[in-house]
This record gives C-alpha cells, structure tokens and sequence, in this order.
C-alpha cells in the first residue's frame, strides 16, 4: 500500500505525478487560499507525509493531532512555521528546500536596494501620477550603490550571494553572523564587525539571518538610532525580525532615508500597516525566491524530501 500525503497548496501537475509514482497523493486544490485551520487539523490524522507552504503553522497542537506523520516537507528556507522541538519530540522529520533560491533570492534583496536607493517606485508613480513638469537638479535624488558601505547580518548562502553582487559595484562590505568565517572573509572581500559598529557605519544594511527567538526584533528603536540618517534597510529574510513600529517611526522622522521589504510580521500585510504610507519605503509581498525556475526547484525538492521521508530514506535537507 502506498503511504498516504497530504500536499497543503496546489503545485505543478509535474511534481505531483512524481509523487505519486510512490505516495497515495491528496491536495488543497486552491492556488491563492491558504487551507483553513480546521480542513489541515482534519487531514493530517491520517497522514504519512505533509507537503506544506511557509503559510501553514505546523506547531504542536497539529503534530498531536498527526499520529502517523514520519515528514514535514516544507516548501521554503526559512522553517518558522514549523515546530521542530515538537516534531524532534515525536520522531517526526522536518525538511527544508535550501540552496535552489540562494541567487533569486539575492537578486530580489539587490533589487530592493536600488529601488530604494534610486527611489524607482516613488519617481515612477510620479511620472504616472502627471507630476514630471520640469527636469531640476535635485528632483528625485537618490543614494549612490557604487562604492557604498554594505553591511550584511547573516552571512549565510544568501548573504554570501549578495556580496557578490556587491562587489561589482565596488562595495565596501561589511558583515555581522553569529560566529565569524574568516573562510570566506578574503574570498569574498568582506569584513567582519560587531553589530553596533556595521549599523553605525553601514549605507546599506542588509538582514539574512533565520528567524529564530534570539532575532526576534533584532533590529528595533535602539538599533535604528546607530543607523546614518542616509542608511537604507532591506529585509528579505522575515519581518519579525525587525519591530515594525520602531521602523515606521524611524522613516517617518527621517531617523533613515529608507526601507525596502518584502516580508513583514503579520502576513499578508494589513492595508491599515501604516508603513504602506510611507514614500520611502518600497515593499513587495514575499517574493524573494518567486521566479518561475527557482519555485519549480523548491518544489522538486520538498517532493524528493517527502519521498524520501515516507520510504524510511534519509531526505537530502534534514532540518530535525
Ligand atoms: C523561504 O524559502 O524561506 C522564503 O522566504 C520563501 O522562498
């Protein structure tokens, strides 16, 4: 008999043919709706393998309902979704997709860094809006990328991708993680500094670090505070990382110059989030590894992880 999954969003017909050569297959055949709490709660009963989005909470009262449950494939990096101490606790895998969105995902975060800089959505909407009258030599003036401090916290693949690109625009980089790697500090021309010292002297700084409870509102008021008033913060990895009330305050003082997001506490964002207000900010809806080849790859990859959770082998990216 083949083992039974439950697949928590509709994916390309492609992948779920692959499955299910091995796995009798169920899915929430919706491509824009989240599966309702109670639908999930009533499916994983009954269930050998969850293929899941970054938009499902899988904590402990879901796994208690899951008896049969040996994988948690999730479709994403990131894995704060996921309750891995009460998924170690019931012998229950839990796998993520990293690798295959690296670059997409540092395209995006460079992208919202010249958005931001050059102010392309503000003068944009300017145009759009019938405002451009006149050509005038501070209309719509930006910050430089070329030959600016970059400042990276989480120097992981992604952060490591961003550097790169850095580089081409001859980037000062500067970075902060947990522990130091000095492996990568000539390779990549980056330096490591406290975090105090990177906000205070960064142009740019970056976020891509894990969400875990120790980054929990890791940038917040006294943060900001050390960053230039000329500083611009990207944020792709996840918006509680940064308290967004402190940030709204921040740009709206013109305490920094700048914001460009694409991922934030609660989402979807409220359209009452007073940062939506805001000219300086650029914000797009979590979509850091939203390219057509690179989604294609995470979702090849949960499926191989899944596969290979139900059959008893070892998936390739365990997270517990
Ligand atoms: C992830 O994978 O964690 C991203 O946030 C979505 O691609």
């Amino acid at each position: 008999m083949k083992p039974k999954i439950f697949i928590t969003r509709k994916i390309p017909k492609r992948i779920v043919t692959q499955i299910e050569e091995v796995c009798e297959v169920e899915m929430w055949e919706e491509e824009d709706t989240p599966i309702p709490r109670e639908v999930l709660e009533k499916k994983v009963e009954d269930i050998e393998g969850l293929f899941c989005l970054l938009t499902e909470s899988i904590d402990e009262e879901l796994l208690n309902k899951a008896k049969k449950l040996k994988i948690v494939s999730n479709m994403a990096v990131g894995y704060n979704n996921i309750d891995v101490g009460a998924a170690k606790e019931r012998g229950i895998t839990v796998t993520n997709t990293p690798g295959v969105l690296t670059e997409t995902t540092a395209d995006l975060t460079f992208a919202l860094l010249m958005a931001t800089s050059r102010r392309i959505v503000e003068a944009s909407d300017y145009l759009r809006d019938g405002k451009w009258e006149t050509w005038s030599p501070m209309q719509l003036t930006g910050q430089d990328v070329y030959g600016a401090t970059l400042g990276i916290i989480g120097m992981g693949r992604i952060g490591q991708s961003v550097a790169k690109r850095a580089k081409g625009f001859d980037m000062n980089i500067l970075y902060y993680n947990q522990s130091r790697k000095t492996e990568i500090e000539d390779r990549l021309g980056v330096r490591y500094v406290e975090m105090d010292q990177l906000l205070q002297e960064s142009d740019f700084v970056v976020i891509m670090t894990p969400y875990t409870p120790e980054t929990e509102n890791l940038i917040a008021k006294r943060e900001l505070a050390f960053m230039k008033e000329s500083a611009i913060l990207i944020n792709t990895a996840r918006g509680g990382i940064v308290d967004e009330e402190a940030l709204y305050h921040a740009l709206k003082n013109n305490e920094i110059w700048a914001a460009g997001l694409d991922v934030f506490e609660t989402e979807p964002i409220s359209q009452e989030n007073p940062l939506l207000t805001l000219p300086n900010v650029v914000t797009v809806p979590h979509i850091g590894s939203a390219s057509i080849k690179t989604r294609l790859k995470m979702a090849e990859l949960a499926a191989e992880n899944l596969i290979n959770g139900v059959t008893d082998k070892k998936p390739a990216h365990v997270v517990v």
